[in-house]
Parts: C-alpha cells; structure tokens; sequence
C-alpha cells in the first residue's frame, strides 16, 4: 500500500526562470521527505531540469500532445517533455476541458502517450458545480474513468488521478475532508469493480483550493495519495508548507491508515 503522499504543484500560465530559482534556494534549504514536482509552463522546462536537477523536488508538464510525432504545429510531445526530464505530466485539467473542448477521448489517448514516452501522468476528473447540486458526481466520474479503462487497461495502475472539483478550483472553497474522503472512496469502487484495480493500486490526489492550512488535514486520509495544488505552488513558503504536511502524513503508520471500507464509508 502506497503511504507516500505526492504533492504536484501547477503553475497553470504562470512562473518565470528567477522564480524557479527562488523554489530551488528553498527546496535545497529545506529537503523534505516525500515526493514533490512543480508542473510548469513548456518554456521553462529545460530551466527547471537545470536548477531543480540538484535538489529533491522534480518537474513535470501541464499537458502533452495525444499524437507521436508530426505536422502538429503548436503542439508539444510527451517524447519531447521527458526528454527534459521531467515525470510527470498533467492531462484533462478543467481549464483545458472546458477551454480547449477536450474530450475523455483525447485525455486518454493523451495519458496513454504519456505513459508511452516514460512520463507518469496525473489525469484530472471531476464534476462542476451544476452536476454536483444535480447529484451527478458519480455518474460524470464513471464517465470519465470509463474511457481511460478502455484505453489504457493494466496500464491504469500507473497513471495518478487528481480529483479536481470544478467549483474547489481557484475559488477557495475547498471540499470538506469528508466529502473528499467519500469521493475518493467512490473512484477506488469504480476502478475495483470496472477494471479490477484494488484500492491504493491507483493513486488518487485531490486538488483545489489546497494551501498550507488545509493540506494536513485532507491528507491524513488514506484514501487521498496527496495534492495537486495550484495558486499556492506559487509561493516557496506555501509549497514547502504543504509538502512539510505531506511529509507528516506520510510517516504516519500503515495501520492508522487502513482504508475505509464501503461499509464503514456508510
Ligand atoms: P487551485 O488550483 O489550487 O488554485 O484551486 C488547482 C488546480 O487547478 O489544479
């Protein structure tokens, strides 16, 4: 069972090369235990590879092209990203559903590219504000893990989900641990029963609105691997805080950590 939190932050469309700077004095000032990675814009890529290369925090991308190789101008390859070595690279964000029209289809033909050229991807699902009052959470995560079963099969069990509330993004309100803990559990249900995955095969992290206030008490569950955080991986002191908490909860002993079972769910 994995007890190792991750914390991923996303710049989104933000950060600069001094500001990747300042994460690596505080990152190799301050080493922590757990894994972490900053997801940067594609420019800065070859930058964070060059000043995170010393420390134990790693980088990753924000999104990848589902294609190879080509005539695909604009795009960016998984190829290309591990080449900068990078780990991870973050697929089907909200921003680009909703922004860029992408499909489950194309999130999942992404992540399978991803997986192709050696990269961990972190796909993001979750349901908006109108689908939650509808009672359709559920329902638009089956529909969202469906097609990524069918693309990537076995494969799955490499990927790191990131449950992302649409309405918890950005918007400081973040969801209530419980709330986050009953999801969770729903998707570790899903992938058991549609793809035979048992739970903690698949990491699932949670994201939005994480900061250094929260991010303790949402991860001392064991359903929730860790946090995809994005406004407050902007700030050194904000990130090490939340990798610190990670850090904690993950020293916490596997068996303060048994998973909760549906029926203890309720
Ligand atoms: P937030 O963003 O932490 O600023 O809410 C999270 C995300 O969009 O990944």
């Amino acid at each position: 069972m994995t007890v190792q939190k991750l914390v991923i932050g996303n710049w989104k469309m933000n950060g600069s090369i001094a500001q990747l700077r300042a994460f690596a004095d505080v990152a190799l000032r301050d080493v922590r235990g757990c894994e972490a990675a900053l997801c940067v814009p594609h420019p800065l890529l070859h930058a964070a590879q060059a000043v995170f290369g010393a420390t134990r925090l790693r980088w990753g991308a924000q999104d990848c092209s589902a294609e190879e190789e080509g005539a695909f101008t604009g795009e960016v390859s998984a190829r290309m990203i591990r080449e900068l070595g990078a780990r991870y690279v973050i697929v089907g964000h909200s921003e680009r559903r909703a922004g860029h029209g992408e499909t489950d289809g194309q999130i999942a033909a992404k992540a399978q590219r991803a997986l192709a050229a050696g990269l961990t991807p972190i796909v993001c699902i979750g349901e908006n504000a109108e689908e939650r009052d509808g009672e359709q959470t559920a329902v638009v995560l089956r529909r969202q893990l469906l097609q990524l079963m069918r693309v990537l099969g076995r494969t799955l069990a490499s990927v790191v989900l990131a449950y992302e509330p649409l309405w918890a993004i950005g918007s400081g309100n973040t969801a209530a641990p419980g709330l986050i803990d009953d999801t969770h559990g729903a998707i570790a249900d899903m992938l058991a029963f549609h793809a035979g995955l048992s739970a903690h095969t698949v990491r699932i992290l949670y994201g939005g609105s994480v900061h250094p206030r929260n991010a303790g008490a949402i991860m001392t569950s064991s359903l929730v691997s860790g946090v995809l955080v994005g406004g407050a991986s902007l700030e050194p002191t904000d990130f090490m805080e939340i990798w610190k908490a990670a850090t904690r909860c993950s020293a916490i002993a596997p068996q303060r950590l048994a998973p909760i079972t549906a029926t203890s769910r309720g």
